[in-house]
């Protein structure tokens, strides 16, 4: 049975930084708070005439460089955002026609910050399968254009940009080992964007009136789920593959808050030094923050041969989900 293996990584960020002492000046908060609490220093912010697919383009473009493979090659196109440029159609669509992947099925997938790892475990079993052979997985997100700049308990914690991955077809032993993912429609209140859909449309006046297209979140429940869900998707790649949490390399989370990777690597008994962290720079970028931080390592030289790394998300829906990878 063919395995999918990630042959190349990219990644695009707005090049506005918004630091800390800059959300100092526009709502009740210090550095002091925000670093202790989140971990979170800076985040970057799009501009006018920068949206979800002008980094995920780019994204994508990096991701195909690497691979060394044309754009046309690819025959499935999944990316994971909640802020995509319209409604409809597909994002993934804009992206198709764009980089020009003629060849290629594409569409977008709902599951806020583990749309990335959703993605991966759909393009990789199409590829086990046999039924497609190239695929990139994109997570792209603009989530400054849904966050509230007046709200200091969401407006800290987010970013924007966007990372990409290419997968292939290989008969070798390296690659995607087993994806598991995960949801639980029950919280779904607990993380959500009341407006702008079929409930609260865009056009009608409460939307409006009562700041309903601003991310709302429960952030202490979150956490809470968080940090076991995490710990679950993490043990459910370690025990599907015989293999324990010695054996990770790298264990690249999702970057949502400093203390939630924390108390999940301590929960896994992993080092600081085999956890990768840069929510430092850029915030919580969602469905991003996973290939973000995956093209950050690679090109970093943090992923050799052999190396098994894990991947492990969590957000909104709930929903949560692991890959487990062996570079
Ligand atoms: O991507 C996946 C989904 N998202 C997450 O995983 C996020 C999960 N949640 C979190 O990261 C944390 O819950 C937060 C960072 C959002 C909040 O941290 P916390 O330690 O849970 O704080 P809290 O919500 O319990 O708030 C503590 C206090 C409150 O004041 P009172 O009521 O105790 O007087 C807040 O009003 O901190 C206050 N506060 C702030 N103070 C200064 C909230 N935001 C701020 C702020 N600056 N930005």
């Amino acid at each position: 049975m063919p395995r999918a293996r990630i042959t190349g990584t990219g990644s695009a960020l707005p090049g506005k930084i918004v630091t800390n002492a800059d959300l100092e000046r526009m709502v009740e908060t210090s550095d002091e708070w925000i670093t202790t609490r989140t971990g979170i220093k800076e985040r970057r912010i799009a501009v006018e005439g920068e949206f979800t697919s002008t980094f995920a383009v780019q994204a994508a473009r990096r991701a195909l460089e690497m691979a060394g493979i044309g754009p046309d090659e690819l025959d499935l196109i999944i990316l994971g955002t909640v802020t995509p440029d319209f409604p409809f159609p597909a994002t993934a669509c804009i992206i198709q026609h764009e980089i020009g992947a003629h060849n290629a099925a594409a569409f977008d997938l709902s599951a806020a910050c583990s749309g990335f790892l959703y993605g991966l475990s759909i393009a990789d079993n199409y590829i086990r399968g046999g039924l497609k052979k190239k695929a990139l997985v994109i997570g792209a997100e603009v989530l400054s254009r849904i966050v509230d700049w007046s709200d200091r308990n969401t407006c800290i914690l987010f970013g924007d940009g966007s990372g990409a991955a290419v997968l292939e077809a290989t008969e070798g032993d390296s690659g995607i080992l087993s994806t598991h993912i995960f949801s639980n429609g029950s919280f779904w209140e607990t993380l959500y964007q009341p407006g702008c859909g079929s409930r609260n449309p865009g056009s009608c006046g409460r939307t409006i009136d009562e700041r309903l297209f601003y991310i709302r979140m429960e952030g202490n429940d979150v956490f809470k789920h968080a940090v076991r869900a995490m710990e679950e998707a993490a043990f459910a790649a370690l025990n599907a593959n015989d293999l324990s949490a010695s054996d990770i390399s790298l264990f690249i989370p999702h970057q949502a808050n400093r203390r939630i990777i924390d108390a999940t690597g301590k929960r896994l008994g992993l080092g600081e030094d085999r956890v990768f962290v840069n929510l430092h720079h850029y915030g919580n970028t969602s469905s991003a923050s996973i290939p973000i931080a995956l093209d950050e390592a690679n090109r970093a030289g943090r992923l050799k041969a052999g190396d098994i790394a894990l991947l492990d998300a969590f957000g909104g829906g709930f929903t949560w989900g692991s890959a487990l990878l062996r570079w």
